[in-house]
């Protein structure tokens, strides 16, 4: 079971803290689930950057990135060494804290 903190670029959010989210999800059902906005253009098939976010803690308890999914990140906006997909960052075995930022949304608008 994860803690998962997170934080939002976008003014006026205030940060949301989840406890006891299962493993075996992907940070972007778990965004889902809990009516976060989190863009999803393409399904979440890592064929978009939508999902891009930040992961500012727990990197090592999310399945490790793969070449395509580092491709689309090179594409997103202010892509960062911490960056990841959302619909790729799949929560792995285990129990501890994660913290992630998620950028702007409304950067999406009209998209
Ligand atoms: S939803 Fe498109 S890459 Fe994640």
């Amino acid at each position: 079971m994860y803690t998962i903190k997170l934080n939002f670029e976008q003014k006026g959010l205030e940060p949301v803290t989840l406890t006891n989210v299962e493993e075996g999800q992907t940070l972007l059902e778990i965004a889902l689930k809990n009516n976060i906005e989190l863009h999803h253009n393409c399904g979440g098939v890592c064929a978009c950057t939508t999902c891009h976010l930040y992961i500012e803690k727990g990197m090592e308890f999310i399945d490790e990135i793969t070449d395509r999914e580092e491709d689309f990140i090179d594409r997103a906006v202010s892509p960062k060494l911490n960056s990841r997909l959302g619909c790729q960052s799949l929560l792995l075995e285990g129990s501890g804290e994660i913290e992630v930022t998620i950028p702007d949304q409304t950067q999406f608008l009209g998209e």
